[in-house]
């Protein structure tokens, strides 16, 4: 059910959890305030509790109060990339954030997404709590349909149409006076090179401890078994690419052009949930691509959503 930003705003006021678009992927949303709304939202995607959400605000301002402290470059990244696909982990006040939105966890993950009708809606209420619209452990949604097929034609949806990116926002966090991803996502290596003057390293683990707890789960499945190859080798059903040719496929679901890293992640979900949608049991997933840029993001999501 589509509502405007005005009734989404009067929602989310009243503890209810509306759906939101972003430019990576649309959200599930729930005002900070409303503890209640929050742990709905666990519950609504199955969730596990272990696993925190991202506070979305409407500046970098706006994460000061919660913050003890700011790690050195934060500004830089912050300037660069807010409002846009980047999330930072911040140490934070414990007493300001509830501990079921951040997982008891002594940080908590903050962005400022570019979409226009979600910033509008996050001057009139935030921070805004929000997971990807999705069931744990399915692709995100990208677009109303989606979040309407897994949560009904009654779920209350703001319509920012197809989401410009189709991943998720790439996550840093600050561990002894650098940056590591934690995420992968729609800002590459490459991108937070040119403003940290470093290529951050992608980590899991620092000390033994995990990182990020979603990277662990199942994630981006969907219910086709997906196989991942170099060529494509028993090609009943194949997810690739414009210029190449699947000699015998029955069906090919083409996420793009090989270059056009951008249009292959915008469609990246959205083929997966397509595989469900014509009831394709098994497909096999075309991996002879970059392993630069972008593409590392792709690269990642595709191997995530055929592990499982
Ligand atoms: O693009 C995005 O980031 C989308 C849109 C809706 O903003 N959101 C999104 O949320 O992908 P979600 O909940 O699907 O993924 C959030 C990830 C999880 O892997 C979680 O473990 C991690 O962020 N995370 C959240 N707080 C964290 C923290 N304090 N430390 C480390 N990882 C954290
Ligand atoms: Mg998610």
């Amino acid at each position: 059910m589509k509502i405007t930003v005005n009734e989404a705003k009067q929602r989310l006021l009243s503890g209810e959890i509306v759906a939101i678009p972003t430019e990576t992927v649309y959200g599930l949303a729930a005002w900070l305030l409303e503890e209640q709304a929050i742990n709905a939202i666990f519950t609504l995607k199955g969730r596990p509790a272990h696993n925190p959400l991202i506070l979305h605000i409407a500046n970098k301002e706006a994460c000061y109060q919660f913050v003890s402290e700011l790690p050195s470059g934060f500004s830089a990244l912050a300037d660069a990339f807010w409002p846009g696909p980047l999330t930072l982990v911040l140490p934070i006040k414990e007493e300001t954030i509830p501990a079921v939105a951040r997982a008891s966890l002594p940080t908590a993950a903050f962005r400022v997404p570019s979409h226009p009708l979600t910033l509008q809606l996050l001057q009139q209420v935030q921070p805004l709590v929000a997971p990807s619209a999705n069931m744990s452990g399915s692709p995100s949604g990208t677009k109303p349909e989606h979040v309407e097929h897994d949560f009904g034609q009654n779920f209350p949806v703001v319509d920012g149409g197809a989401a410009q990116h189709g991943v998720e926002s790439t996550i840093l966090l600050h561990n002894e006076g650098v940056w590591q991803i934690a995420r992968l996502g729609a800002i590459s290596p490459e991108m937070l090179a040119n403003v940290l003057g470093y290529t951050p390293e992608i980590v899991q683990k620092n000390e033994g401890k995990i990182v990020c707890p979603g990277q662990l789960l199942q994630h981006y499945a969907p219910q086709a078994r997906l196989q991942l190859a170099e060529i494509p080798q028993q090609k009943n059903f194949v997810v690739g690419y414009a210029s190449r040719h699947y000699e015998g496929a029955k069906k090919v679901y083409i996420l793009g052009n090989l270059n056009d890293p951008e249009g292959v992640s915008h469609r990246l979900y959205d083929t997966l949930r397509q595989l469900d949608q014509d009831g394709v049991l098994e497909a096999w997933i075309d991996m002879a691509i970059p392993e630069y840029g972008l593409w590392k993001t792709i690269r990642e999501r595709l191997s995530r959503a055929a592990s499982r």
